[in-house]
């Protein structure tokens, strides 16, 4: 494009536009310029269309000035996009630079531990899974009868006094043990089953060192044919084997609960003092774990599976009880009481 236009008219323009283009500084505001002197509605289609009202002699060296002056233009708008672009890569280096080596110095990032018993819950459930049972969950509001009727617990009978329930409205309450689990896994499959459910459960009782109102179980069930004691004392005793890492000796001892029968309580051999009789045993060598049984016809019955075909055994046990065994903690209530002290000591273990 040649310094010297050959129209005053191109001259003024372009002088114009030279001059608001000089003065953008950044990409954006060179593509406003743009706009507003090349658009559709731009400056210098107001030109264009001004022409034709202009006597016919000058409208040919008029549109002739508005092109030159186009050209000029965009000659200025392109030399300033280039000259920008290459103002900021060679900016780059300054501004657009990390210090590898900063993060490890100064930044340290608070990490969070996994509780305990959540450590322990996921063990369980990884053991569980590792035996080929599925693990389940139940809600935590439940209703009469799967807390207590499905699982051979009718209305009057003393064994209800055993749980404190805490009632809610609409007949419903707060699950008192995993075991409606039970019911729910029956209903929703169909022999074999293998199943576990592992999750929080609510007492209405006095606290107290070993009494909180809330706590942990882990229920398992097993329903297929011909299911014997045999199996319930190899599957317990493979799984606390697992728990407390190393062979554990197990012994039943016969128990009641509605829902089994025969129902037997499982002790393990003392694991502090190896059975020769320590305070953790109250000297007599076993300390008592959980408590099992074969499941009652009436509990398959409502569960919707036919006893004169199939059989199985259940389990329930603390997991808090065996989250205190496995740390020596000496206090249930410290679980639930969120002090952060407490939870430090069990940084870095299985899953922390
Ligand atoms: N549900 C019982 C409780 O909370 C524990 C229990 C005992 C569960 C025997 C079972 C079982 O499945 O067979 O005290």
């Amino acid at each position: 494009m040649s310094d010297r236009p050959a129209d005053p008219r191109t001259a003024a323009l372009r002088d114009e536009a030279a001059e608001a283009i000089r003065a953008a500084t950044t990409l954006e505001a060179v593509e406003a310029l743009r706009l507003a002197w090349l658009g559709k509605s731009g400056r210098l289609q107001d030109v264009l269309r001004g022409i034709g009202a202009l006597p016919p002699a000058e409208r040919g060296p008029a549109g002739k000035a508005a092109n030159e002056a186009k050209g000029a233009i965009e000659a200025l708008l392109a030399e300033r996009l280039e000259a920008l672009r290459t103002a900021r890569e060679a900016s780059l280096a300054d501004t657009e630079w990390v210090d590898a080596t900063q993060a490890a110095a100064t930044t340290r990032v608070a990490r969070g531990l996994v509780h305990p018993l959540a450590a322990m819950r996921r063990e369980l459930e990884d053991l569980c899974l590792a035996m080929g049972f599925e693990v389940l969950d139940g809600p935590w509001v439940e209703d009469e009868r799967h807390n207590f009727e499905a699982l051979n617990i009718p209305r009057d009978h003393p064994a209800r006094d055993n749980q404190d329930t805490t009632w809610l409205e609409g007949g419903l309450l707060l699950r008192t043990h995993t075991s409606p689990v039970q019911i729910r896994a029956m209903e929703t499959r169909k022999p074999p089953i293998r199943a576990v459910a592992i999750g929080r459960v609510f007492r209405h009782e006095a606290l107290d060192a070993s009494h909180e109102n809330t706590f942990h179980q882990i229920e398992g069930i097993l329903v297929d044919e011909d299911v014997h004691v045999g199996h319930l004392v190899f599957t317990l005793r493979t799984l606390l084997s697992e728990v407390f890492r190393k062979d554990v000796e197990v012994r039943l001892r016969p128990s009641f609960f509605p829902f089994t029968e025969p129902s037997f309580e499982m002790d393990v051999r003392c694991l502090v003092c190896g059975g020769a009789g320590c305070p953790v045993c109250k000297r007599t060598g076993w300390v008592e774990l959980l408590g099992c049984g074969l499941i009652h016809p009436n509990v398959l019955k409502a569960g919707g599976i036919d006893p004169a075909r199939w059989s199985g055994f259940a389990f329930g046990l603390g997991v808090d009880r065996l989250c205190m065994m496995r740390h020596a903690i000496d206090d249930i209530r410290h679980f639930a009481a969120g002090d952060v002290r407490f939870l430090a000591q069990f940084a870095g273990g299985l899953h922390g």
